[in-house]
C-alpha cells in the first residue's frame, strides 16, 4: 500500500478510552490523529459563548458558517482546536460542553457540515491517520483500511471517566449513560457494523489495546 495513506478509524462510546487509545495507536505508527468529538465541542462551545442553546435547531444551524474557521490540527502530540480565532482546546472538555454537546451532535445539518471537513483531513493525511469518534467506521470513512469498534463494559467505563473528570462516581456513571443513550439514538456505536472489528478492552490494558489495534494496522501495511 506505498504512496497511499492508511486510514484508522475507531468508534465508541464515552469512556472507552478512544480517545487516548487512538492518539497512542497513532504516535506509535508516526501516523496523524483527528479526534471528530472535537468539532462537535468546539460548535457547542461557539454556541454557549454566544448565549444560545444547544437543544434549539434553528441556533446549531445559525452556527454552522462557523466551521469556515475551525482549525482542527492533526498532531498525535496533542491536537489544537480553535474556532473563530478562540484556542479552545481545553474549554472543550469541560463538563459544561459535555452536557450540552448532543445538542450539536443530533443536528444533522451539522454532521454533515462535520463530515465534509472530516473527509478532507483524511484525503489530504499521509502517511496515514488515525480517526475516532461515533460514526467514523461507518459514514465518515466506511472504505477505511482499518475499522475498529472499540468497547468495555459500562462499569469498567465509568470507572475509567471517573479518573478523568472526577466528582461522584454514581453522578459520572449517570451522566455518561445518559449521553451515550442520547447519542446512539443518532449513530449506533454500540453494535459493530459489517466488517468493523470488536476491540474489547474491559480486560485489557492501555498498552493491550493499543497493541491490538496496531497490530490490526500493521497487517494492513503488508498486504
Ligand atoms: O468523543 P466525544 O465525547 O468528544 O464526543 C463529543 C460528542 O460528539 C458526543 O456527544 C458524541 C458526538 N460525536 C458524534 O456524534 N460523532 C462523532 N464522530 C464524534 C462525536
Amino acid at each position: 500500500t506505498s504512496g497511499r495513506a492508511v486510514v484508522v478509524a475507531i468508534d465508541g462510546p464515552a469512556g472507552s478510552g478512544k480517545s487516548s487509545v487512538a492518539r497512542a495507536v497513532a504516535r506509535e505508527l508516526g501516523f496523524q490523529f483527528l479526534d471528530t468529538g472535537a468539532a462537535y465541542r468546539a460548535l457547542t462551545w461557539l454556541i454557549l459563548e454566544q448565549g444560545g442553546d444547544t437543544d434549539d435547531e434553528p441556533t446549531v444551524i445559525g452556527s454552522l458558517g462557523a466551521l469556515d474557521s475551525l482549525e482542527l490540527t492533526v498532531d498525535a502530540a496533542g491536537q489544537r482546536v480553535a474556532i473563530q480565532g478562540h484556542d479552545v482546546t481545553e474549554d472543550i472538555r469541560t463538563e459544561r460542553i459535555s452536557g450540552a454537546v448532543s445538542g450539536v451532535a443530533r443536528t444533522a445539518a451539522a454532521r454533515e457540515a462535520v463530515n465534509v471537513r472530516f473527509r478532507a483531513i483524511i484525503a489530504a493525511a499521509a502517511p496515514g491517520i488515525v480517526a475516532e469518534g461515533r460514526d467514523i467506521t461507518t459514514v465518515v470513512a466506511p472504505d477505511a483500511d482499518v475499522r475498529v469498534l472499540l468497547t468495555a463494559d459500562e462499569a469498567v467505563r465509568v470507572r475509567r471517566r471517573f479518573g478523568d473528570v472526577g466528582g461522584d462516581e454514581l453522578q459520572v456513571g449517570a451522566r455518561l449513560a445518559a449521553r451515550d443513550a442520547s447519542d446512539s439514538r443518532v449513530v449506533d456505536f454500540l453494535n459493530a457494523a459489517d466488517g468493523v472489528t470488536v476491540v474489547d478492552s474491559t480486560h485489557l490494558t492501555f498498552d493491550e489495546t493499543v497493541d491490538a489495534i496496531v497490530r490490526l494496522a500493521s497487517e494492513e501495511q503488508h498486504d
